[in-house]
């Protein structure tokens, strides 16, 4: 394969608490993983980038790391991960980590150490610790956790705070400080050495802050402490807010040097940027030579069903990356938001959507990537109160992320679904109703979504394979209606409510059943 694998990949996100459990204690790992590999093989995906498996309390569930260079043991070891890795490799899959450089845990040695050496200390200085304001009493400045709450903590009774963009378990570094980077550099080697073929990095734009540290200033209405204003990273928001917790220009030296040292490695490592910024441009920012190599592009996940945004995004996202000489990528679902069948209204219209939508996404230029479970057309489950978990429900009390984490049902007719071994319910609670959508039901089901993405990732790779980056937009087939080629495919996708008369060609394949016509909430490839 060519140096630039990863430029037109599709690249299949495995959250590893859900995914597989080979250990029968309810919870993902990796070993489950390596179990599950033939089937990412059979259904066609080129790469899995894997949520993080690292040392960790787990209260946000990995994101909050401990020790960078070790598996924590709810997930396996080091062992476990080579294994996957060689797996992988065998089975012409590539494998793509998480890395967490905006925050550590708060159980981190260097954090640890930090809290026990006071203030002033070389310890301290690896995070950011500042004394508050009205004789320490209150935090330094009016920012807000983004998962609800203010971003500072009080270290005891003392007039010291630390800052967390999120949970009070997940202090955010001092970038500002070079052992900070060292260590980062140290633990991308780390990775690099035991064969990953590349990171996804999290929170990307967050790692510098604003020097100052001076308060955010807020639309009016907006509480310091309301979390609003930082969830909402609109990348198609019209004005631009004042974020100087985000997106600061230092973060682009941290690209430039590991980009250095992933060229050490040869040209198929690769980097992908978790970066909730404002606009195309500041996320085609990350994706410059000399940077990372791609920048998640949440447009389409953040628009809603309609043709003429779709159409936006495209364009938007196009024009955004073509300056700058990098490939686009899309996605419509992650562990992070809900799942796109019920985004896009739920049970069969929002299937029908959901596949519509996956059909269009896969047959533009640049990686796709997609989310465990949506091959199955999983809708985000209402987790009752009691079993949920992200930690963004204890501090807002707002429903959070649970729903689009529960685990995977493989097979069987009750919950664990063949998950992992064992009886009952994994550490979130599958519905009852899920015997039909298991990857077992569904193998071989003509028409399944399970089949349906087989087919549409094996006809990505036979017809768009050379077809090249260029997509013309086609805007006269009505208002409701998306269509573009690209190469000799022409995609139309129909957002309206009633059906539209198919341009000529041949279909190649369909979100659902077409005929004649294509119907409401379907998508088509045509040549
Ligand atoms: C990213 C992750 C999210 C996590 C947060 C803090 O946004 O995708 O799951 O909670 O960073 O690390």
């Amino acid at each position: 394969m060519s140096g630039s694998w990863w430029r037109d990949a599709v690249i299949y996100q495995v959250y590893v608490r859900s995914f597989a459990d080979a250990d029968g204690d309810g919870v993902g790992d990796l070993a489950g993983i390596t179990e599950r590999l033939p089937y990412l093989r059979e259904l066609g995906v080129d790469a899995l980038w894997i949520t993080p498996f690292y040392t960790s309390p787990q209260r946000d569930h990995g994101y909050d790391v401990a020790d960078y260079c070790d598996i924590d043991p709810l997930f396996g070891s080091l062992d476990d991960a080579d294994t996957l890795l060689a797996k992988a490799h065998d089975l012409g899959l590539r494998v793509i980590v998480d890395l967490v450089p905006n925050h550590s845990s708060d159980e981190h040695e260097w954090f640890q150490a930090a809290l026990a050496a006071g203030p002033g200390s070389r310890e301290r200085a690896r995070y950011i610790f500042r004394t508050g304001r009205d004789d320490g009493e209150a935090p330094p400045n009016n920012w807000a956790s983004v998962f609800g709450g203010p971003a500072w903590t009080r270290v005891g009774d003392t007039d010291q705070w630390y800052l967390h963009l999120f949970d009070t378990t997940q202090p955010d570094f001092d970038w500002r400080n070079p052992e900070v980077g060292d260590l980062f550099e140290e633990v991308l080697r780390f990775w690099l050495d035991r064969g990953v073929d590349g990171f996804r990095v999290d929170v990307a734009h967050g790692l510098f802050k604003e020097a100052s540290l001076r308060d955010q200033v807020l639309p009016e209405g907006i509480t310091a402490t309301s979390g609003q204003v930082n969830t909402d990273h609109s990348m198609v928001s019209r004005e631009l807010k004042d974020e100087p917790m985000w997106d600061q220009p230092e973060v682009h030296d941290v690209y430039r040097r590991w980009a250095k040292v992933l060229d050490e490695y040869g040209p198929d490592r690769m980097a992908v940027a978790e970066a909730w910024t404002q606009t195309p441009a500041s996320m085609a920012a990350f994706v410059r030579p000399g940077e990372l190599d791609q920048a998640f592009n949440f447009a389409w996940l953040l628009a809603d069903w309609s043709a003429a945004a779709f159409a936006d995004v495209i364009n938007g996202t196009l024009a955004a990356v073509e300056p700058v000489g990098s490939a686009p990528t899309w996605v419509l679902s992650n562990h992070d938001v809900v799942r796109h069948p019920t985004r896009y209204g739920g049970g069969a219209v929002g299937l029908a959507r959901a596949r519509a939508a996956t059909l269009t996404m896969l047959a533009l230029p640049g990686a796709s990537y997609l989310y465990q479970g949506e091959e199955l057309g999983l809708e985000q489950v209402d987790v009752p109160p009691a079993a949920r978990q992200d930690p963004s429900w204890f501090r807002t009390g707002e429903v959070g992320r649970d729903g689009c984490r529960v685990p995977m049902p493989w097979g069987g007719s009750a919950a664990p679904y063949d998950f992992g071994p064992g009886t009952g319910q994994p550490w979130l609670p599958q519905p009852a109703d899920w015997a039909p959508l298991t990857a077992e039901a569904q193998t071989g089901q003509p028409g399944s979504t399970l089949e349906f993405y087989r087919t549409a990732l094996a006809t990505r790779r036979a017809v768009l394979a050379g077809a090249g980056a260029d997509v013309e937009l086609l805007p006269d087939l009505g208002s409701d209606v998306l269509a573009f080629r690209r190469g000799d495919v022409t995609v139309v996708l129909n957002c309206g409510s009633a059906a539209v008369p198919l341009p000529a060609g041949e279909v190649v394949i369909a979100s659902g059943p077409v005929e004649g016509d294509l119907p409401a909430n379907t998508a088509v490839w045509l040549r």
